[in-house]
Parts: structure tokens; sequence; C-alpha cells
């Protein structure tokens, strides 16, 4: 049977410690439950050089198309076939289309990590209908300063945001307006106010770009909307059945340096389960929904029961929950809406 090793990225290595083996692993395995055209066998941890390495064997030898898949694990740094005693590198084609600088270069309390929402956006657009290399339409309704936002559009789909911190709206808006200058990309952006009613109900910045002038002119143009305003109005600012995924990591319920939002006066699972109708809403029919969420403050069988109750279907992933910090241990999960 062939055999494989995968090189995790060392950032990954800090970030996970002695998580990240597992959390490859099951990342590894929804790809292989989900996507690959083999299945994923005998997966072990094995020291190369003094090095480890994460092997697995597969049925049939993996397609071009299953490395251009792996190529995209939130944890991968290289990938090689074992041939005897030697790793032959295999030529990896990940989907990103942006300079990794639009992910990394902003620091703040309260960000989620981005190799972590990599990971959720992975598992989430694997889950749905849609291949993770289509043109996949992503929102997350507690968006923050934008992680999940920015991984989409890496990834060449569109992306749609809320949430009610104006400091993080105002924060994210002008990253991106410098960042899309400074990248000299073909784009426009815009903040423009949303009147529901009569009366005011956030703003709204809207941008569209293109990496290329080539590609403007060929109409290959991503669209990224971010709403300043609480995540249960969703509904008032977006068309029923409007994305493919919903990804999000909800609040931890600690605060986050001088972070705040009417929405913290909330549990982060009442505030999913008061949202979440108006989020599956939003949903098409095929899509899923992703969300990470502190199991200290509240706990699977609460969360699944509240996806369920809309009618949607958990996913049995395998284990995914790690420690983050003294205050929070996070977990995940996955739901699709048939
Ligand atoms: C864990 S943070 C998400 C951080 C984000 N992934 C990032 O990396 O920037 C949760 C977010 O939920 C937002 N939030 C809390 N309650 C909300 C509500 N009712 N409506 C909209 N956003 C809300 C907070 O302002 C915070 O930005």
């Amino acid at each position: 049977m062939p055999r494989y090793a995968l090189l995790i990225l060392p950032a990954y290595n800090r970030v996970y410690g002695e998580s990240a083996l597992r959390l490859t692993r099951s990342e590894l395995a929804v790809f292989g439950l989900k996507a690959l055209t083999a299945e994923v066998l005998d997966v072990e941890e094995t020291l190369v050089g003094g090095v480890p390495y994460l092997t697995f064997s597969t049925a049939e030898p993996l397609q071009d198309a299953d490395i251009a898949l792996l190529s995209n694990l939130s944890s991968v740094y290289a990938l090689f076939g074992v041939e005897d005693e030697l790793l032959r590198p295999l030529a990896m084609r990940p989907l990103d289309r942006l300079s990794s600088d639009l992910i990394t270069i902003q620091k703040y309390a309260g960000k989620t990590n981005e190799h972590f929402t990599k990971l959720l956006l992975n598992v989430t657009v694997l889950a749905s209908a849609r291949p993770l290399d289509a043109r996949v339409s992503v929102f997350d309704p507690l968006c923050g300063r934008g992680t999940t936002l920015n991984q989409a559009l890496m990834y060449g789909y569109d992306a749609t945001g809320v949430d009610v911190d104006t400091k993080d709206f105002e924060a994210y808006t002008l990253f991106m307006k410098t960042w899309l200058k400074n990248k000299r990309f073909k784009h426009s952006a815009e903040v423009v106010p949303v009147r529901r009613g009569g009366a005011r109900a956030g703003r709204r910045l809207n941008v569209e770009f293109a990496v290329s002038k080539e590609a403007y002119k060929a109409g290959d143009v991503q669209h990224l909307s971010v709403v300043n305003s609480d995540t249960v109005r969703s509904r008032e600012f977006f068309k029923p059945r409007s994305f493919d995924v919903i990804v999000t990591d909800a609040p931890y319920g600690v605060q986050h340096g001088s972070r705040g939002g009417s929405g913290l006066s909330r549990s982060p699972l009442e505030l999913i389960e008061e949202a979440l109708p108006v989020w599956s809403e939003l949903l098409r029919p095929g899509g899923a929904i992703g969300i990470s969420w502190n199991t200290y403050g509240g706990k699977r069988a609460d969360l699944a029961a509240i996806l369920r109750e809309e009618g949607l279907e958990v996913q049995e992933y395998p284990d995914f929950e790690h420690w983050v910090d003294q205050a929070i241990v996070r977990d995940i999960m996955v739901a699709v809406k048939r």
C-alpha cells in the first residue's frame, strides 16, 4: 500500500503543542472521509531523521487532485511519498491566491488563531455540498476583525461578515483598504450606512477586488462585505439562502482585553441559540455551518441539541477539542442543512 509522510508546520506545533498531531490526524480523517479518492489508513506518528512526521497509507495511490486537496490542510508544511528509507517530495498546489500577510498582519487581543480558522473553514466546506476548490460563499456572523473572511478570500471565495463591535469594524475596514491599496489590486471599497424601517441599522463595508487587471476584465472578481450590527439582525441585511457555509468562532464568554459588545451580556450558547434560526435561513440547502466554542461556556450535547432543533444534521467528526488557555478549552461542531 502506498505510504505518505506529512510534515507539520513549525508554527502549528508552537500553537497547539501536544495537540498538534491529534488535530492534524482529525483533519486528515475528515479530508479522507469527505473528499479524497482513497481511504486513509494506518495513521501514525513516525520519527524520520529525528523529526516527527505523521505517516499514513492509502488503499490506492493518491491522485494529483488528492495531493492538491491535502496541500490545504491547516497544518501541512510538506508532503512526501515514502519510498523505502527515502522521502520523495510531492508538489503541493494549495488554493492560496493572495499573499499570506492578509491573514498574519493584523494582531489584536481576541484574534482567532489563523491555523485554527483555516481548519474550521476546511472541515465545514468539506461537509457541505461544495468542493473545496469551488467559488464558495462564506458567512462569518461573528467576524471580529475578519480572520475567517481573510482565509476565505485567500481561497478565492466570497466573504461576508457581521460584528457588533464598532472598533473591530473600523479596524478591519481600515486594514482592508490599506492592504488592497498596498497590493495595488484593482478594487473598490466603500462604507455605507444601512437603514431599515427608517432607522439606522448599522454600517456596511462593501469591497470588490481582482488580483490583476486581466482578472478584473475577465470578471474574476471577489466580493467582501461586512455589516456592523447585532448578528441576530443578519436577516435584515442578506437574503435567505445567500451562503454556502457559515463559519464562526463564538465569543468565549471571557473578556479579551478591551473587547466589548452588547452580545457579551449573553452566554455564548444563548447567543448561538438566539441567532441560529436567522443564520440557518441564510444558509443554502446543502450548506454547512461550523462553529467553534469554549466548552467551559457550554456542553457539546447542548450545542448539538440547539443545531438539531433547527433541523441541522450534526456531523460525526473525530476529536478536535484542544486547550487554548486556562479559561478556554475549544471544540468545534459542524452541521449540515439538507
Ligand atoms: C471570538 S470573537 C471572533 C474573532 C474573529 N474570529 C477574529 O479573529 O477576529 C467573537 C466575536 O463575536 C462578536 N459578537 C459578540 N456578540 C455579538 C452579537 N450579538 N452580534 C455580532 N457580533 C457579536 C464579538 O464582538 C467578537 O468580535
